[in-house]
C-alpha cells in the first residue's frame, strides 16, 4: 500500500510540479520519506534516515515525511528534525504539490476522503498494477496501530476501480494487484452512497476485463472468508492461486485477546477449504509472537496450526507494543521468551518449507516474466507466487510462458521454458 501511495505522490509531483526520479539522494531537489508506524522499528529507523539524507542532501534540496509515522507523529517529527520542511499523513497522499509550497506544513487529517481523488498516473513496473479498493480500516485489532493512522475504511466504487484496470491493461498490463487493509471486507462503506457490492462480486467484474490475465489481492482477513469467496477464489482462472491468511496466532485465547474475531478452529476449517478448493494454492501467513499474556500453551497452538497448515509463506514478528492501541499498556511476555518463540516458529517453518521444495521439482507453471536479474536471468512469478527464473534476455519481459522448475530451493526455483 505504500508502495502504492508514492507511486500517487511521484504521479502527482510529475504532472503538477515537473518533477523527476532520481536515485542519487546528492542530486535530489526533494526527499520524500514514506514511513510504516506497523512495529516500532521503522520508527526508529525514520529518524536516523532523516539525519543521513539531511546531511546528503543539497542546501536548498526540501525534505517531506509521509505515510503512517507521519500521520501518528505530525509535528513532532517537525521538533525532532528542524530541517524537515512537511508532514504528510497516509491519508492525505492527494495534497502532496499543495504541502510542498508551505513550509512546516503538517497535514494529517485523518478523515480526509481522498478515496476518488483522480490521481494523475505512473506505474514502477510496466507489467503489473497496483489498484487500491479500499483505504483505511475498520477492525479494532488491540496490536495494530492502522486504523489510527489510516483512519476509518472507506471503499472505492467498483466502476473507479474496473476503470483503471481497464486503463492498466491499455497500457500493457496483464496483472492487477488490488489492495485495501481488508479487502475481503470490501463494500461496508463505499465513497459517495455508490452502490454496495462485496468483494467477490468485485473479483467478478474486475475479471470480466478483456486482456487482463492474473489477478492478485492483499490482504483478505480469514474472519470474511466465507465459502462464497474461497469458491469464486479455486473457480476463477484469472483469480491467481496464491492467499495471504494473516494468522496472528494460533490460540483461540491469543484471538480473542487481539479482538482478531475468529477461532484457531474457524482459521483451520477456511485454510483446509482452501486446499481442497484449489488444490495448488500456495498460503502465505503473518504471525506475532509473545503478543501479551502468551503462555506456553497459546504458543504450542501456534505451532500447531503452522504443522498443520504447512504455509508456504511467513512472515513473522514478535509482538511490539504500538502507541494508540488497545494492547500497549498491557503487561509484555519476557523479551527472551519472545525471541525464543520467535526462533522455533521460524526454524519449524524452513523446516517445513525444506520438506514441501521438492514438491514443485519437475512441476509445469505459467511464470510472468516481469524482471531482468544478474546473471543474464529473467525473473518472475508463477500463479501460486513461486519465484522463479529462467535464462533469457528482454524479450522476455511482459510475457507468460509455461515453465518446467529444474532447481528448487527455499526462496527461488530455476527452470526452463518449454512454451
Ligand atoms: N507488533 C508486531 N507485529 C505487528 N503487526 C501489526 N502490528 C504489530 C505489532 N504491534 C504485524 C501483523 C500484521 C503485519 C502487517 O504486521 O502480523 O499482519
Ligand atoms: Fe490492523 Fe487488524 Fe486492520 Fe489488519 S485488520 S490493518 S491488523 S486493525
Amino acid at each position: 500500500m505504500n508502495v502504492r501511495d508514492s507511486e500517487h505522490m511521484i504521479a502527482e509531483l510529475n504532472a503538477h510540479e515537473g518533477y523527476e526520479l532520481t536515485d542519487d539522494a546528492t542530486l535530489a531537489d526533494l526527499i520524500l520519506i514514506n514511513t510504516c508506524s506497523v512495529r516500532e522499528k521503522p520508527v526508529h529507523k525514520l529518524f536516523s534516515e532523516l539525519g543521513v539524507f539531511n546531511k546528503l542532501k543539497k542546501a536548498d534540496a526540501k525534505i517531506g515525511v509521509c505515510g503512517c509515522t507521519a500521520s501518528h507523529l505530525g509535528k513532532e517529527i517537525i521538533k525532532r528534525a528542524p530541517y524537515v520542511n512537511f508532514v504528510l499523513g497516509a491519508r492525505n497522499v492527494s495534497k502532496i504539490a499543495d504541502v510542498l509550497h508551505r513550509d512546516k506544513a503538517v497535514e494529517i487529517e485523518i478523515d480526509y476522503d481522498e478515496s476518488q481523488f483522480a490521481f494523475k498516473d505512473f506505474r514502477s513496473s510496466p507489467y503489473k498494477a497496483y489498484i487500491n479498493i479500499s483505504i483505511g480500516c475498520d477492525k479494532q485489532c488491540t496490536f495494530c496501530i492502522v486504523p489510527k493512522t489510516r483512519g476509518d475504511e472507506i471503499s472505492i466504487p467498483a466502476d473507479l476501480i474496473v476503470a483503471e484496470t481497464r486503463k492498466a491493461v491499455e497500457n500493457g498490463a496483464k496483472e492487477v494487484f488490488l489492495l485495501g487493509q481488508n479487502v475481503n471486507n470490501y463494500g461496508r462503506r463505499l465513497s459517495g452512497g455508490n452502490e454496495k457490492i462485496n468483494f467477490t462480486e468485485l473479483l467478478r467484474r474486475v475479471s470480466a476485463v478483456e486482456g487482463l490475465e492474473r489477478i492478485r489481492f492483499t490482504s483478505p482477513h480469514p474472519l470474511h472468508m466465507d465459502d462464497e469467496f474461497i469458491e469464486e477464489f479455486a473457480r476463477n482462472p484469472k483469480i491467481c492461486k496464491s492467499m495471504h491468511m494473516p494468522l496472528q496466532s494460533g490460540s483461540s485465547e491469543i484471538l480473542k485477546a487481539m479482538k482478531r474475531g475468529y477461532t484457531k478452529e474457524w482459521f483451520l476449517n477456511r485454510a483446509r477449504k482452501l486446499r481442497e478448493m484449489a488444490p495448488d494454492v500456495s498460503i502465505s501467513t503473518d504471525i506475532i509472537v509473545a503478543f501479551p499474556g502468551e503462555s506456553d500453551e497459546d504458543f504450542e497452538d501456534t505451532m500447531d496450526v503452522l504443522n498443520q497448515v504447512r504455509f508456504e509463506q511467513l512472515f513473522s514478528f514478535k509482538y511490539s507494543p504500538r502507541p494508540l492501541t488497545e494492547a500497549e499498556k498491557l503487561e509484555e511476555v519476557d523479551s527472551e521468551i519472545g525471541s525464543n518463540r520467535l526462533a522455533r516458529l521460524q526454524a519449524r517453518h524452513d523446516e517445513i518449507l525444506d520438506e514441501m521444495k521438492s514438491v514443485n521439482l519437475g512441476k509445469v507453471v505459467e511464470v510472468y516474466f516481469e524482471e531482468l536479474r544478474d546473471g543474464g536471468y529473467v525473473a518472475g512469478r508463477s500463479d501460486n507466487n513461486l519465484g522463479i527464473k529462467v535464462k533469457g534476455s528482454e524479450e522476455l519481459l511482459g510475457t507468460i510462458a509455461k515453465v518446467k522448475i529444474i532447481e528448487v530451493s527455499r526462496n527461488v526455483q530455476y527452470g526452463e521454458i518449454i512454451a
